[in-house]
């Protein structure tokens, strides 16, 4: 199986998942880190017997130099992928270039719509018909690497921040471990801002 490393910087629902499936999956989580020492992710992490690293981003000057030793405390774990759960810090380009195409994020909205924050509240103020959850490769830009899989949901006339983010977190708890697993066992290539899935290209837009 492959070896995984997880960041985070909150309550670790999607980290759970991922630790839940790994007995059926070719995937081992070998560390967890949090640039937030009280995220409780961290907490799940040891409670499955998997090292939490807490890397507070406030010890350092910047975004570099804060990456920068946070990749001297991954690469030791030598991880064949790196895989993001709620991490809600932007990334380095150096970071992002130095786990090229070993580097994936979990997006709630159906990328291209809503990058960024608080995408439950701009699709309600919009008032989308659907909305959902985006599985991608991490590139330079922003929530804009090449789409692995996205799962969608109707927005409901009651829904509330609340209610959309519950059922939109239960549909990432089945495709992120889905995802990682394919990952890991060499079914999903990511080349050139184009995925291959079993060795066929994805159609641009593939919705499960
Ligand atoms: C997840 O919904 C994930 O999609 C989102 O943060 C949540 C983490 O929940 N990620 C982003 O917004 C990344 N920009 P969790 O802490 O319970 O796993």
């Amino acid at each position: 199986s492959k070896r995984i490393v997880v960041l985070l910087s909150g309550n670790g629902s999607t980290l759970q998942a991922l630790i839940d499936q790994q007995p059926v999956s070719h995937y081992e989580i070998v560390g967890v880190f949090s640039n937030c020492p009280d995220a409780y992710g961290l907490q799940r992490a040891r409670n499955a017997h998997i090292t939490g690293h807490a890397v507070d981003h406030k010890n350092f000057p910047n975004r570099s130099a804060f990456d920068q030793h946070l990749l001297q405390k991954i690469n030791p774990l030598n991880p064949d992928y790196v895989v993001l759960a709620g991490y809600m810090r932007i990334l380095s380009s150096e970071f992002v270039q130095h786990f090229s195409g070993r580097l994936i994020n979990i997006h709630p909205s159906l990328l291209p719509k809503h990058k960024g924050l608080n995408t439950y509240q701009s699709t309600l103020a919009l008032g989308d018909r659907e909305h959902g959850t985006t599985v991608h490769f991490v590139s330079d830009e922003l929530d804009s690497g090449a789409i692995i899989l996205q799962a969608s949901l109707p927005v409901h006339p009651v829904d509330t921040v609340q209610t959309l983010e519950q059922r939109v977190k239960a549909m990432e708890h089945k495709i992120y471990p889905l995802a990682v697993d394919w990952l890991c066992s060499g079914r999903l290539i990511g080349k050139d801002s184009v995925v291959w899935l079993d060795n066929h290209p994805l159609p641009k837009q593939g919705y499960l």
